[in-house]
């Protein structure tokens, strides 16, 4: 039976965690929709195309575009393509648009719907796990600028979210494990459950398999993927524009974002968010605030799963730089989320620098040789 889970705020809507979830998608584009444009990467043209041709057998006008993959699809100009497709197959207010892709695909689309006649409803069918317990619920949306990532967006809720495990079939293990970062961090603000689930079974995670992954092991992802949609459900409701609450969903991520930006993207989100938790917790503990065991826990899962937990110790001006342009700093004041322990998240504005130098003295490394280490196996 397919989990449902509601996320509340001005229109409600159902987050569904299952398989085989296409029967569900006429109910949540709701009534009088005619049009829908499903919006799909280049990597992923068969299930876009069968989803359209559902749609279609269900007596939907239905329109797919082909975006390129990953980043690439975040830009104006692919959403001003977009926005010509609908305007030519004459997309009113009361039609639709649904996304099947990951991270990058859900943020484009929503935002193409968010502007499309200020507002069309949109369905988000995530096909990685980050897109799942992340980026489909919550109404983010955005596309890039040459200056920067996520710097043009909306907050546009969807009518509701498919998320089908069966996508995480073709998941590979780097992907899974990257997505694996974003549920971690959920475990660490507000679910302890989840740590423990990964502690576990990290290592059926970490060697993921796939379509050939035991029952048990689904029956884990299942659960995570479950309790991540919970957590970031509850959030969001009670918090849509990141006004408080929300933002303890940026642990890790101001260091996180800064680790990305200075390698140019080339590091998986994850990967730069599992370093930046480590950092957090490491402020947390000088700050006084948290147990020297919580910390090691984090590097404990966060190693077991196989990502990263230190960085080039030749980079904290450019990180401090990095941090200090981010959207989200607020005058000159750099902004963290920390823990007083699991599931106690606070905010920490304007630490002292001496106590961020030492916190990323704990998580420095010599810069790299060249030799290839997880980094690398992890694609980055
Ligand atoms: N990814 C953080 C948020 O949705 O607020």
């Amino acid at each position: 039976m397919p989990v449902r889970v509601t996320v509340n705020g001005d229109a409600p809507y159902d987050v569904v965690v299952g398989r085989h979830l296409l029967g569900e998608l006429p109910g949540m584009l709701g009534d009088g929709v005619r049009r829908v444009l499903v919006m799909h990467p280049a990597s992923l043209s068969a299930t876009g195309e069968a989803v359209r041709a559902d749609l279609k057998e269900q007596g939907y006008e239905a329109f797919a575009v082909e975006l390129p993959d990953a980043e690439e699809q975040k830009t104006a100009q692919v959403a001003a393509f977009c926005w010509q497709v609908l305007g030519q197959a004459d997309f009113t207010r009361s039609d639709a648009v649904v996304s099947v892709g990951g991270g990058a695909t859900t943020d484009l689309a929503g935002f193409v719907a968010a502007t499309w006649l200020r507002g069309i409803r949109v369905v988000h069918m995530p096909t990685t796990l980050l897109a799942m317990v992340d980026a489909a619920v919550g109404g983010k949306t955005g596309i890039n600028t040459a200056e920067g990532k996520n710097l043009v967006g909306a907050f546009h809720p969807p009518a509701g979210v498919l998320c089908d495990l069966a996508a995480l079939e073709s998941l590979d293990r780097w992907d899974l494990v990257a997505g694996m970062a974003e549920v971690v961090k959920t475990g660490f603000i507000a679910d302890e459950r989840i740590l423990e689930l990964v502690e576990e079974h990290a290592a059926e995670l970490h060697g993921w398999q796939g379509a050939d992954a035991a029952e048990a092991t689904w029956d884990v992802v299942a659960e995570l993927v479950e309790r991540s949609i919970r957590v970031k459900a509850r959030v969001v409701g009670e918090d849509l524009t990141e006004q408080g609450l929300r933002e303890i969903l940026n642990y890790g991520h101001t260091l996180g974002h800064a680790i990305e930006l200075t390698e140019r993207y080339q590091w998986r989100h994850g990967a730069a968010v599992a370093v930046g938790m480590v950092f957090a917790a490491e402020l947390g503990r000088l700050g006084g605030k948290l147990d020297d065991a919580v910390v090691a826990r984090h590097r404990a899962i966060l190693e077991s799963l196989g990502l990263p937990t230190t960085y080039r110790g030749d980079r904290w001006d450019k990180l401090v730089s990095a941090m200090r342009r981010d959207k989200k700093t607020r005058g000159d004041l750099l902004r963290f989320v920390v823990l007083d322990d699991v599931a106690r998240p606070v905010r920490l504005e304007g630490p002292d620098p001496t106590l961020l130098a030492a916190a990323y003295a704990e998580i420095s490394t010599e810069p790299p040789t060249g030799r290839p280490g997880v980094q690398v196996q992890l694609g980055l």
